[in-house]
């Protein structure tokens, strides 16, 4: 009832979740004219941050759980927990909002700040941890493992959408039909950035059943990208919805290229696309002619808004005078690359301690475990009898130090990067005996080991 009221024509709808993409209701697909070299292809980008939560990845946050219900798996179980590069954590949790269920997030530390605040503000439970952009399919220790470790227990469920046939499918049914029916059945080449592969997958399967000739064209960065939301080709080929026999090209883009694209993109035709537009705009231009029948569609995932910090990095020149900006010099750039070098050579095994080392050695050694991150993070949660002494506290020697350099110490944080700072400057002030936690409170927690909940 609720969704036959929704009037698409003059958008008013009746809940946040009609707002979906549809073929009734699809996202809009633009011409571009100014950043394209061509005379007669007709090259369209689709828009997917009009859908409600801003990303391509609503499509299937909303049909991976409508098939979920479907099954009956959410029966018993209210609690989601799900990989995520940012995007598919939105929609699942604006969506676990709308139809009560809790959400935990595991992603990796190094998505843009802004994608994991934005996820905490929006009620989501995020697990952080070392681990590529886009969780890296078997990373013992990454987000995916993590997820499936947390959804062993009892009150939990893992959609996984790097595996659900209910993620292409969504495309199946949205995205494909939308642009078949957008471009008035002349669509000929469809392109998209590579992540699950659920875009291409499942549109593209669509399109091939209406018009086999039409071209599905996927793109991919190069090794060691810093792109969020899409894989390298080592990691496509580990990923289970990558179908490279349905699809007719593969093209690999630099991250340079990606970027450098994206802002012209931003300044010559007007549209807010993120990183991944240019990733996948490259690609297309690589590789499709000027040809007076050509129709293309490309899908431009996600918004510029969620990436100012990527943006900071890959232009820095750009807020050489900006007030407050990160890394503004060379100089300071050159400096932070050498700390992180140093903090990196550091993790070795002198340095560092297990889990289930550091658990045994507390009945045994009973070091002491100062928890190094802020006294927020701290009381949100902690393991138990660490004591809290943030890096900068500790930088002051702070008087909850043990007055003895050689009692045994381990740093700790969220996952085992600022535990190895704590690690260095306990060194630097002459503490003897000092570990830092690999894993951290993260992995303390998953284990089981005990800890204090706020
Ligand atoms: C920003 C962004 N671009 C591209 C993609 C790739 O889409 P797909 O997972 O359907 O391959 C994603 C997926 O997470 C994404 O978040």
């Amino acid at each position: 009832m609720k969704g036959k009221q929704t009037d698409h024509i003059k958008r008013v709808y009746h809940s946040v979740e009609d707002m979906l993409s549809s073929e009734d209701n699809p996202t809009p697909i633009v011409q571009l004219n100014r950043v394209v070299p061509y005379n007669q292809t007709k090259l369209y980008a689709k828009l997917e941050w009009y859908n409600p939560f801003s990303s391509v990845k609503d499509r299937i946050g909303a049909n991976l759980l409508a098939d979920a219900e479907e099954e009956g798996l959410l029966d018993e179980v209210n609690q989601l927990v799900e990989p995520t590069s940012g995007n598919t954590g939105f929609a699942l949790t604006m969506l676990a909002n709308a139809k009560g269920y809790s959400i935990t997030a595991t992603l990796s530390s190094m998505i843009p700040i802004e994608k994991r605040t934005l996820l905490r503000f929006f009620g989501c439970d995020v697990l952080e941890v070392e681990d590529t952009l886009c969780p890296a399919p078997g990373a013992p220790e990454g987000a995916i493992a993590l997820a499936m470790d947390t959804a062993q227990k009892p009150e939990f469920h893992m959609l996984n959408q790097y595996v659900n046939q209910a993620n292409p499918n969504a495309h199946y049914k949205t995205t494909g039909p939308e642009v078949w029916k957008q471009t008035e059945h002349k669509i000929t080449h469809f392109v998209a950035a590579l992540g699950t592969c659920g875009t291409l997958t499942g549109a593209g399967t669509y399109l091939k059943e209406k018009k086999s000739s039409i071209q599905l064209i996927g793109v991919h960065p190069e090794e060691g990208h810093d792109i969020p939301g899409v894989r390298s080709i080592i990691q496509l080929r580990q990923t289970k919805l990558f179908r490279p026999e349905l699809y007719d090209q593969l093209v690999e883009v630099s991250t340079r290229e990606a970027f450098d694209l994206c802002l012209r993109i931003n300044r010559e035709e007007s549209i807010i696309a993120g990183p991944s537009s240019g990733l996948a705009l490259a690609g297309a231009l690589k590789v499709i002619q000027d040809d007076e029948n050509a129709v293309v569609v490309v899908i431009f995932p996600d918004n510029a808004f969620k990436y100012a910090s990527s943006f900071q990095r890959h232009f820095p020149e750009m807020f050489e005078n900006m007030m407050g900006a990160p890394a503004q010099s060379n100089i300071k750039n050159k400096k932070e690359e050498l700390l992180d070098k140093m903090i990196e050579l550091s993790r070795n095994d002198l340095n560092t301690i297990g889990l289930d080392e550091a658990y045994n050695i507390r009945s045994e050694t009973k070091p002491i475990f100062i928890d190094v991150r802020s006294s927020d993070q701290y009381s949100a949660s902690h393991i138990t009898d660490a004591i809290n002494i943030p890096i900068n506290n500790l930088l002051l020697g702070d008087s909850k130090l043990p007055k003895d350099k050689d009692y045994p110490i381990v740093t700790v944080c969220n996952v085992g990067n600022e535990s190895i700072e704590g690690l260095l400057i306990l060194k630097s002030l002459g503490y003897s005996n000092v570990k830092s936690l690999n894993g951290g409170t993260t992995g303390w927690t998953v284990k089981g080991f005990p800890i204090v909940k706020k």
